[in-house]
């Protein structure tokens, strides 16, 4: 009987788990880039804009703008982006109203970190509490054996100018931003020692 009970205990907690988790996750659909505009006119047109309507980005246009931003582009698992030694170092995590996910790439799933709202922790003028959505790099100091600071800044340079130029296509704002508290980040995101946020950036629909 005591073992019956343990069993239906188990069961019961491990359903809840499951629902808990699944709960805090948000399934993305597969990318699906159209209606693409040429890539001179995404040169031609990106720029930094720092104002943003509420609207939410659906969960294609997140899908999208990820995969643009650091997405696998090629069967042996390479990105949008080049890196150095082949070591990918940056994880993304997304900002929105009801908190900050994590994305996890090989699923394309958001998992949820924290339920806080941390888009006015944007930059230092507060530019994401306006806007939908504010993208997170986080970066692994570990990487290069700590060595390599300088790869890790160019790759999300380069993360930075494919949201820039999605954006540019796609008709969305974005704002790059450096003036973020990296420690306010940190304590939200729970994140270990050796990673920390090096950018954040806006996005939304234009006001
Ligand atoms: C590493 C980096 C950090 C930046 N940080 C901020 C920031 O904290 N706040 C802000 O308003 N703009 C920030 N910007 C955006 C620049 O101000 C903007 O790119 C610059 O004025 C050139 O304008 P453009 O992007 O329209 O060509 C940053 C840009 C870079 C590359």
């Amino acid at each position: 009987m005591k073992k019956l009970l343990c069993g239906i205990i188990a069961g019961v907690c491990a359903v809840s788990a499951f629902s808990v988790a699944a709960e805090n996750e948000i399934k993305l659909p597969t990318p699906n880039l159209k209606n693409s505009v040429t890539l001179k006119t995404a040169l031609e047109k990106r720029k930094t804009s720092r104002t943003f309507s509420n609207k939410a980005l659906s969960e294609l246009d997140l899908s999208n703008l990820l995969w643009a931003a650091y997405g696998q582009n090629r069967p042996n698992g390479k990105r949008t982006v080049p890196v150095a030694r082949g070591i990918y170092a940056i994880e993304m995590y997304v900002a929105l109203s009801d908190g900050v996910y994590k994305h996890e790439l090989g699923d394309n799933v958001l998992k949820k970190v924290t339920a806080q709202d941390m888009r006015a922790e944007s930059d230092s003028r507060k530019m994401g509490a306006k806007a939908p959505v504010v993208l997170v790099m986080v970066a692994d100091k570990d990487a290069f054996d700590g060595k390599g600071s300088h790869y890790i800044a160019m790759e999300a340079g380069a993360i930075m100018q494919n949201i820039y130029l999605y954006c540019a296509g796609y008709n969305l704002n974005t704002v790059v931003c450096g003036s973020f508290k990296p420690q306010v980040w940190a304590k939200a995101l729970k994140l270990p020692a050796n990673k920390y946020v090096i950018l954040t950036q806006v996005v939304g629909c234009p006001r």
